[in-house]
């Protein structure tokens, strides 16, 4: 799916929930794959309120906080608003709407079976998610997919069962009200799997993220203590990499050959892990310096993201309500 033929361009949608600044995981796994997608296709980028606030009701405060942060971090690593829509679901309230009417043709097994649901509500048992609003999770998904008539979403693994639900009630709706809507695909993204800085996944629930703004005081203080391979308990002990929380970061964000020298090196005890470490560190602070940059211009000008952020809902707002009417027509509402 990388070639592009002549005529309309083919449409991208993807999501990323505003429930903390963006880490290095949703970089790798994400947003990489984004910046070259809006290059070929037509993009939209949504910063998906309301799908946190179906997990953080509690502190929806911060929900509004964290959609600047994410904003910020889009536009600082080369998201480009000339180049794709980037917009806030909640608001493009047609979305709502759409989400309501496509739950009135969603089976509630089909809800029930999506993997993800049991798996979060054991994961998150800090909070209650036994809502009506959580279990709608994947069809508010499928609203925010549909209703730009995407035909593209690039999402992780994780993610492939809320898109293959989104085809099944995308079908079940053309079905029932005419063909208004074409199915999307997956456009599957390998994501990494990145440690956190505790060896347990990354994720910001876990509180053990890299984040894009963090100074390279911070990357350092954060991978230097970090667990490697428990087999190196001296320096002269050999490890295995692919059992090293840190080699995980080196898999991401060091260049191949470099990353084949570390390997050897640390299966031989060649290298020392403080050593090794320097490598991830270096190549992190690299990575990110240009978008620390560009963040920094942009702090000095707020405005300038909410300006982007609402030029970018009104070009989303448009096509939706284009959508929506069609859907009302059908309807005969
Ligand atoms: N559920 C997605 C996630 O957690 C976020 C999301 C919401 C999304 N709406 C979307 C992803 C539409 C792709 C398309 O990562
Ligand atoms: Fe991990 Fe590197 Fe140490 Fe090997 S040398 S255990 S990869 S930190």
């Amino acid at each position: 799916m990388t070639e592009q033929n002549a005529g309309p361009k083919k449409v991208v949608l993807s999501g990323l929930r505003p429930t903390g600044p963006c880490h290095l995981g949703n970089l790798a796994g994400a947003l990489r794959n984004w910046i070259k997608l809006q290059d070929i296709y037509q993009c939209y980028y949504s910063i998906v309120t309301w799908h946190a606030l179906s997990s953080e009701y509690m502190k929806s405060q911060a929900i509004r906080d964290n959609v600047f942060e994410v904003a910020i971090d889009w536009l600082s690593i080369g998201l480009d608003p000339e180049k794709c829509v980037i917009f806030v679901q909640s608001e493009v309230k047609e979305h709502a709407e759409l989400h309501l009417l496509l739950s009135m043709v969603t089976p509630l097994p089909w809800l029930e079976r999506v993997p993800t649901y049991k798996e979060m509500q054991a994961e998150l048992q800090d909070r209650d998610i036994h809502t009506y609003g959580y279990l709608g999770y994947p069809v508010l998904q499928t609203a925010d997919i549909i209703i730009y008539k995407a035909d593209i979403v690039p999402v992780g693994e994780d993610q492939a069962p809320h898109l293959e639900l989104a085809r099944e009630i995308t079908r079940r709706f053309n079905r029932i009200f005419g063909p208004i809507f074409p199915e999307p695909q997956t456009l599957l993204t390998e994501v990494p799997r990145l440690a956190g800085t505790d060896g347990r996944k990354m994720s910001k629930s876990f509180n053990n993220a890299i984040y894009l703004k963090d100074s390279p005081e911070v990357i350092r203080g954060k991978i230097a203590p970090m667990i490697t391979d428990t087999r190196r308990m001296r320096r002269s002990d050999p490890g295995e990499p692919d059992d090293c929380p840190v080699f995980t970061f080196h898999k991401a964000f060091v260049p191949k050959d470099k990353q084949a020298e570390i390997a050897q090196g640390c299966r031989t005890a060649g290298i020392g892990c403080l050593e090794c470490k320097k490598v991830v560190i270096d190549a992190l602070i690299e990575t990110l310096a240009p978008f620390r940059e560009r963040r920094n211009e942009f702090e000095k000008n707020p405005q300038r993201i909410w300006d982007i952020l609402q030029e970018g809902n009104r070009k989303a707002r448009r096509v939706a309500q284009q959508t929506m009417d069609e859907v009302r027509t059908a309807l005969g509402f």
